[in-house]
């Protein structure tokens, strides 16, 4: 039986035995592990770092001791004392082998660090949001018939756009008497109604006639990657795009090996959401 332990690197699920004082980096390097070093190992630059786990890893089998790499040196407590460095942290040059181990190898300490292409695919659709804008003129308080502005708002939405029952949070109802008088009794909302919702709900609105821009966001929340598009509502354009690795990815490509709390794995249909 050898007494080489068992490295297994994270997030590649790279693993291999070494020898007792192997240096992590060194068996990074042996193993093809994604592992930066830009001053050879001299404790200088830092690109090195990794996160060692303790404990129990079930799904690799394996038990990690606390001792499973040698004690922090002073290299370390030098580079951590002038630059700073997330507790937990070690200098993969430093820390070597000393027991079965599971390392963890940061976004930051990989050379090829991953770029998100997840372009949203250009075809032709017919626009149809949820959101609209909805120019209205609202009917001016009469003293022979009280009534209070949201209520003649809602009157104006259903009389001019056939807009049934409306919802506002309070915000908008703080600002709906302002918006009211400096339009002279005519302002333009964002109205939101989804295909199941029950009732219209008012996401924001301005005096007068409003043609700004109607901004979405729709996210593409998917097991490796998340990716979001800034969409004009209007018509369909994506105006800005942006994505990053899921972090979970780390527990592993299979979903059942995450945590509970992620509930990661939508990935198509992605709606914009209006901002
Ligand atoms: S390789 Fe530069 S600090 Fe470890």
């Amino acid at each position: 039986m050898s007494d080489d332990a068992l490295v297994i690197f994270t997030p590649s699920g790279k693993r291999g035995r070494f020898p007792l004082g192997t240096p992590v980096l060194t068996a990074a390097r042996q193993l093809g592990v994604d592992l930066d070093s830009v001053c050879g190992g001299r404790g200088i630059c830092s690109k090195c770092q990794i996160t060692p786990g303790y404990g129990e890893f079930p799904k690799h089998g394996v038990h990690v001791d606390d001792e499973a790499l040698s004690e922090w040196n002073s290299v370390e407590e030098r580079y951590k004392s002038k630059r700073g460095m997330i507790d937990g942290r070690r200098l993969g040059c430093q820390a070597k082998v000393m027991g079965d181990v599971v390392i963890d190898v940061p976004p930051e300490s990989q050379v090829h660090k991953q770029v998100i292409r997840k372009s949203a695919t250009e075809r032709v659709i017919e626009m149809d949001p949820a959101t609209k804008l909805y120019f209205v003129e609202v009917a001016e308080p009469d003293m022979d018939e009280p009534s209070g502005d949201f209520e003649r708002l809602c009157a104006a939405l259903a009389d001019q756009w056939q807009v049934g029952a409306v919802t506002a949070d309070l915000s908008i109802l703080r600002r709906l008497q302002i918006a009211l008088r400096k339009g002279e009794w005519k302002v333009t909302v964002a109205l939101h109604k989804g295909n199941h919702d029950a009732q219209a709900r008012i996401l924001d609105i301005w005096p007068g006639y409003h043609e700004g821009p109607l901004l979405g966001l729709a996210i593409d929340l998917g097991s490796t990657t998340i990716a979001a598009h800034l969409c004009d509502l209007a018509d369909g354009r994506v105006l800005a795009s942006s994505g990053l690795m899921n972090p979970q990815i780390r527990f592993g490509e299979d979903l059942m090996s995450r945590p509970l709390s992620c509930c990661c794995g939508w990935t198509s249909g992605a709606a914009p959401i209006p901002l």
